[in-house]
């Protein structure tokens, strides 16, 4: 699949540092993308922004709901504390589409210590909670934010993709190769909570080695 036939994207959560680095990204590839905030003006306002740096590039921003609903792949990108709302609201725009979930539970106090969530992983409680008409992917959890801000560069990090369905995927593995990474088929969903217990560990491995830059590589494939 190319990122091209992957039609509208939709960052929920597009407002903050994660969810803006991707779709930035998104952007510069060719991609459409619609930046989702939980205000419509804060999400035109990062649009705006991002539409000024890059000439040429179809980004528009509105309200979560408006923004899913506009959208064919719909990419959730919310802290854990606000995931169950915030699908709440957008769950009468989801019904039949892939959504790319890149929430990684970092609970209490120490982001360095991986806690999982309740219910296995935020991915899985996020399909559980969205139904089967939805099919829920996990990827990006262990991509630094401040990685994506300089669309050009670089970025030393596979994507590990977990989803039950190879064809959802494949959404996300198109995803990550127009944001400049490999993304790897890692498995079923349940196999998410890896991903996100990683997140924990490079940022204890960050906090150690006094860097921003630790990321993780999948050796051994013929690719
Ligand atoms: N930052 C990283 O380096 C990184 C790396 C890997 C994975 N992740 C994961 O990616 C997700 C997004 O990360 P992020 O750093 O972009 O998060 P963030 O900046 O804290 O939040 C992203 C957006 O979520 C919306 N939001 C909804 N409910 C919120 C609440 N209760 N409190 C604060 N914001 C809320 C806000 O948008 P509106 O105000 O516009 O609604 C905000 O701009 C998280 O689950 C994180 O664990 C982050």
């Amino acid at each position: 699949m190319q990122a091209q036939d992957l039609g509208t994207v939709a960052v929920i959560g597009g407002t903050g540092a994660e969810g803006s680095g991707l779709a930035r990204r998104w952007a510069q590839a060719g991609l459409h993308v619609v930046i989702g905030s939980r205000r419509h003006e804060k999400g035109a306002q990062v649009a705006a922004e991002l539409s000024a740096q890059l000439p040429g590039a179809h980004i528009s921003g509105t309200d979560n709901l408006s923004a899913a609903q506009q959208a064919d792949v719909v990419v959730l990108s919310v802290p854990y504390e606000s995931q169950t709302a915030i699908l709440q609201s957008i769950q009468p725009a989801l019904s039949g589409k892939v959504l790319v979930t890149i929430v990684a539970t970092l609970l209490g106090e120490k982001k360095g210590r991986y806690t999982p969530a309740p219910g296995g992983s935020a991915a899985m409680e996020a399909q559980r909670q969205v139904g089967d008409e939805v099919t829920v992917v996990a990827a990006f959890q262990n991509v630094g934010a401040h990685h994506l801000q300089d669309a050009r560069a670089a970025i030393d990090c596979d994507v590990l993709v977990c989803g039950d369905k190879r064809s959802a995927r494949n959404v996300a593995v198109a995803l990550a190769e127009a944001a400049g990474m490999r993304g790897i088929h890692a498995g079923a969903l349940q196999n998410a909570a890896v991903a996100e217990g990683l997140t924990a560990v490079l940022i204890s491995i960050n906090a150690i080695y006094k860097t921003r830059d630790a990321g993780i590589r999948i050796t051994g494939l013929p690719m």
